[in-house]
Formats: C-alpha cells, structure tokens, sequence
C-alpha cells in the first residue's frame, strides 16, 4: 500500500501501538486522525503534532461510534484508511461465576467495534481508488494465553473476521490487513495492574513500528510480527510453552 497522501482514521490512538502508527504516518505525509477515551491526552497530542486530528469517543459506545462515523465522513471524505486498533486486555477466572459486565465491555471493544466501524465505513472506503481496513489482532489470536481467554477469544475472532472481509471486498479497492503484534512494550492491560506505571514489556514500539510499516509498504496482507510469526506457525506446540 501506499505510505504516503492517505487520510488514516487510528482508533485508539493515545497511546502505545496506534499512537506510534499515527506519528509514523504523520511522518510520511498523511493526513490522521486518531480517537480515544482520555481527552487530556488527546489534547496533548493535538499540541505536541500539529495536523494531527483528534475526537473524543468511546468505541465500546455503540452511539458514539455511529457518531464517529458521520463526523468523519462529513468533515474528512478523503479519508481512505480505517484502522481498527482500539483494544483492551483483561484476565478473567472462567472457573468461577464471571462479571459479564467486563467480559461485555472486552468484546464490545475489542470485537463489536471493530465489525461494526468496519462495516459502517465499508462502502465508503471501496468508493476511493486506493484503500485498506487495517485491523490489528494478536499472535494470542493463534495461542492463547489461559489467565485473559476472553482477551484471546476476540483476537481470534478478529482474525477469522478479516479473513471474511477480505473475501467480501476482494472485488474491491479496499485491500484488507491484519497486522499481529507480538508482547509490544505498550501501556495494554494497565486497567489490571495494581502498579500503573509498571509496562507491559516486550518487543520495543521501534522494533515493531519499523516491521509493521514494511508490511504495508509491501502488501503483506496478514503480517505476523516477530514473535507472533511463531506462535501463527506452530500454534499447538507453543499452547504448552505461552502457559507454562
Ligand atoms: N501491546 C501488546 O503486547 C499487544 C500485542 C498484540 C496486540 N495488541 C493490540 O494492539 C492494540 C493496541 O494496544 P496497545 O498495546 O497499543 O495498548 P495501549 O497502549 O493500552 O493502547 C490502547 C489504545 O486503545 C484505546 N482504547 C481502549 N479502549 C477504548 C475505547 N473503549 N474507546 C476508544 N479507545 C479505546 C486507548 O485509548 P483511551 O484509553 O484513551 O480510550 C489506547 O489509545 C490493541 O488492539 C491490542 O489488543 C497489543
């Protein structure tokens, strides 16, 4: 795909790997446009990138999204790139009775929004002559890690989700990726850490941002990245080694 003169709606984009893409394609000549929860970190953004466009939404919101969209496509009709990236990572102890409540609001997150941004946005994008949908799923979409199932489940299903998408729009502009990250160093899962500035750990957002972008400058359509490219290939052999 080409890297540059793109209009990028990110959601998720104040912090870790969707604000790194957001800079990253600022840097390259596009127009972005990221959406996320926390305003004072969106107006910061706002100040440190000028160009850089921000909306306050909440995607686990189904209002809010539909919103999203209509702002979007009534102030930004360029746009021509939706990246699904928004995500949360909870643990959840399925041998118990669960709190449905944070189990809804990770598949809202992490699985509703994303189908339902992406159909919104659907025609739209097949109506430019050069688009993508880029979602970004997990190497737990292929194995999972047992303490967060739910968390995995939804990767899992968001890549078993762009493989549909890109058969429904194959006769379309719209070329549709999956990018998978491996453990990225991001702030991901700080809402079940007791110590907040404690961070993920893993591979540095550097590392990631420069194998990711190659795969889009190349049109690798599902990009394992790093480690996740062997947790894709051998999924049954390393359900041992990730649950040890
Ligand atoms: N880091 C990893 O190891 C890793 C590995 C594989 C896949 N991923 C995936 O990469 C994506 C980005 O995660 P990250 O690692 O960069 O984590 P992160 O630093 O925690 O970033 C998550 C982003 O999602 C946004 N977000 C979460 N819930 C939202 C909501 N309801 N509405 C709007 N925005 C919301 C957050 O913004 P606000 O809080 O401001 O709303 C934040 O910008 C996720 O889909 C994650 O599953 C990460």
């Amino acid at each position: 795909m080409n890297l540059s003169n793109n209009t990028i709606l990110i959601t998720g984009g104040t912090s870790g790997i969707g604000l790194t893409f957001a800079e990253e394609f600022l840097k390259s000549g596009n127009t972005v446009i990221i959406c996320g929860r926390r305003v004072e970190r969106l107006d910061a953004l706002e100040a440190k990138h000028p160009g850089l466009i921000t909306i306050t939404c909440d995607i686990a919101d189904t209002k809010q999204r539909e919103d999203l969209c209509d702002h979007v496509l009534k102030n930004y009709p360029e746009t021509n790139i939706l990246m699904n990236n928004a995500g949360i990572q909870l643990v959840a102890d399925l041998t118990k009775p669960v709190d449905l409540e944070k189990i809804r609001e990770e598949i809202e997150t992490n699985l509703v929004a994303p189908i339902h941004l992406g159909s919104l946005f659907a025609q739209h994008l097949a109506s430019k002559n050069d688009s993508a949908l880029i979602n970004i799923s997990s190497g737990l979409a292929f194995v999972p890690i047992a303490f967060m199932p739910i968390y995995c489940a939804t990767k899992a299903a968001l890549h078993s989700l762009t493989l549909s998408w890109r058969h429904q729009l194959k006769n379309s502009s719209v070329k549709v990726f999956e990018i998978i990250p491996p453990s990225t160093d991001t702030e991901l899962g700080h809402q079940r850490r007791a110590d907040k500035s404690q961070s993920h750990g893993g591979l540095p957002l550097s590392e990631f941002i420069t194998e990711a972008m190659e795969a889009l400058k190349n049109d690798i359509l599902e990009a394992p990245i790093g480690y996740a490219k062997g947790l894709r290939a051998k999924r049954e052999e390393m359900f041992n080694v990730m649950n040890h």
